[in-house]
């Protein structure tokens, strides 16, 4: 099987999943990647069981109404049973990083609000201890020197990618060469930097299942 095929999978068992756990008429967290993108596209089909969806990303926002799915803004929403979204990398603990797609400042926000966070990836996403996928970091842009400091202060090797633009209007630092042991910790501790607006490290709040896709078919693991 090919990776897109994988993701489908898994994207497919999402919405079986959200099928099964979501109340009829709830509205539905949605997240950012190529993933997520598949999650939308199975999801589509059963629109008119869900009174519509949180979007993570302008990108997300834009592909549900596209498949006519009524898009919440996040404050007009008191709940969200089920968020489905894609990681970067995924450990046996569910902690997660998130962000390759940029979107992982509205990601976390949803995912706070969410009762269950069911991430969705394919079998290569799976790591004993994450790091080697660099952590992004969204930064305030004036303080995007301070905090490339700060981020080598703690081992890592921060690198601004180059021509992106969060939906936020911020500035990505990937962060290359850090060793995760302790990823609640690190997530505190990067967060606590002046003019971060968020890291994608997903560890204080991590997912609660993760379907995970293998050439033996999907995978739950919770
Ligand atoms: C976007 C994300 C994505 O979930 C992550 O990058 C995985 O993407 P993909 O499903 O394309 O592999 O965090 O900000």
């Amino acid at each position: 099987m090919t990776q897109d095929e994988l993701k489908q999978a898994v994207a497919q068992a999402a919405a079986d999943y959200v099928a099964a756990n979501a109340p009829e008429g709830s509205i539905i967290g949605v997240g950012t990647g190529s993933t997520a993108n598949f999650f939308i596209d199975a999801l589509a089909p059963f629109k008119n069981k869900y009174r519509g969806a949180v979007a993570s990303s302008e990108a997300t926002r834009k592909r549900l109404e596209g498949h006519g799915i009524t898009v919440f803004d996040l404050n007009d929403v008191d709940t969200i049973p089920v968020y489905v979204d894609g990681a970067d990398e995924v450990d046996h603990g569910l902690n997660m990083i998130k962000g390759g797609g940029g979107a992982l400042t509205r990601e976390k926000i949803v995912a706070a609000v969410a009762q269950t966070f069911v991430c969705i990836a394919d079998g290569s996403k799976l790591v004993t201890t994450m790091g080697q996928f660099p952590l992004p970091v969204e930064v305030i842009p004036m303080a995007r020197a301070h905090v490339a400091r700060e981020l080598a202060k703690l081992g890592g090797t921060p690198v601004l990618r180059e021509g992106f633009v969060t939906d936020n209007g911020n500035l990505i630092l990937d962060v290359k060469g850090l060793r995760i042991a302790d990823p609640k910790g690190l997530e505190a501790q990067i967060n606590q930097i002046t003019g971060v607006v968020t890291n994608g490290l997903f560890a204080v709040r991590p997912a609660n299942v993760l379907l995970l896709g293998t050439t033996d078919g999907v995978r739950t693991i919770l």
